[in-house]
């Protein structure tokens, strides 16, 4: 086929067997090769899942149920466990909150660097100019560490060089920077923009900082509740949101259109998967919504920026007069 993406999500659907709970609920997505893209929204919308998806690591108990995963162009959503062997690291990479969980405490980081750089046939050479490109410019003394003898940031610089020993063709980052110090937070969403900018390394990045997400990504796919609500360009989702829950989180951001004074925490929670229903599950918390947002949303597309809302003309119409 000409001019598919590199990794195309289609109606993604997980659930999780026991309670027949659908957590992911037809969720789609494009990435091509070196893009951005990154995925936002409130804690529980799915976004971790997602990613979990694209590498069939999702916990016991949880499953993909429907839609497929279609990596250049075959579906690895049911992909055996030796291709999936073959698949991660060498094609695409995950990157955690959390660095130290994915690392084994007792081990040295050279012993753990080893390992990886076995599995995807990278020499010793490999391993010690990626360490100094991640930061490490003496990387003989960081082999012979304990991850508990580094700090968050040098163990994060650690996970990002084992994700790209293999060169693989796209890095999944999910709230990379979320457990580190902020001072270095910077640092490393620097370095992961740098380095898959250099290597060509498509990005798909979780995080929940729109801020983060206007500087690193070329497009953007808000979620709530196990749905996209709204896509596009970044540009397009950041400067003109269509859904009223892109434009709610964009004024309970600091500093993106507002003065830290003026945030607007959105009012209400996010319900749980046990509460959803098929109709618009921001209604609840939408200052638009009508007894119409009980059926399920239409996908509204403006110029290939998708809103999954019946209001969409309304909350134009306010942004103008506001
Ligand atoms: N192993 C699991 N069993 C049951 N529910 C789960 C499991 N993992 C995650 N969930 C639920 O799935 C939803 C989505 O989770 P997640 O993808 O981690 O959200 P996010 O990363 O956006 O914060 C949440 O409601 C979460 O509680
Ligand atoms: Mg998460």
């Amino acid at each position: 086929m000409a001019n598919q993406p590199m990794l195309s999500i289609r109606d993604l659907e997980v659930k999780a067997a026991k309670k027949n709970l659908t957590l992911v609920d037809g969720v789609s997505l494009d990435i091509d090769a070196g893009q951005r893209v990154a995925l936002v929204g409130e804690s529980g919308s799915g976004k971790s899942l997602t990613c979990m998806s694209i590498i069939s690591l999702l916990a016991k108990g949880l499953a993909v149920t429907g839609g497929e995963i279609r990596w250049n162009g075959t579906n690895i959503a049911q992909a055996s466990s030796s291709r999936l062997r073959q698949l991660r690291g060498r094609e695409i990479s995950m990157i955690y909150q959390e660095p130290l969980t994915s690392l084994n405490p007792i081990l040295s980081i050279g012993n753990q660097l080893g390992e990886a750089a076995r599995h995807v046939r990278a020499t010793k050479g490999d391993v010690l100019a990626m360490l100094d490109r991640v930061g490490f410019h003496q990387p003989e003394r960081v082999l012979r560490q304990r991850p508990h003898e580094l700090s968050g940031g040098m163990r994060q610089r650690i996970m990002i060089a084992m994700a790209l020993l293999g060169k693989p063709r796209l890095l999944l980052a999910d709230e990379p920077t979320t457990a580190l110090d902020v001072t270095v937070q910077d640092q490393v969403l620097k370095l992961i923009y740098d380095i898959t900018v250099e290597t060509g390394t498509a990005l798909l990045l979780v995080s929940h900082d729109l801020n983060v997400v206007r500087r690193i990504a070329d497009d953007v796919a808000v979620m709530y509740t196990g749905r996209i609500a709204e896509s596009g360009t970044t540009d397009q989702v950041l400067s003109n949101p269509q859904h009223p829950y892109t434009a709610a989180l964009m004024r309970s951001a600091p500093s993106l259109e507002s003065k830290p004074e003026r945030l607007l925490a959105i009012a209400g929670r996010v319900p749980t998967p046990s509460e959803w229903t098929d109709g618009c599950r921001f209604a609840a918390r939408c200052q638009f919504a009508t007894e119409q947002c009980a059926s399920k949303p239409p996908v509204v597309d403006v110029d290939g920026q998708q809103a999954a809302c019946w209001h969409t003309d309304r909350v134009r119409e306010w942004r103008q007069a506001s």
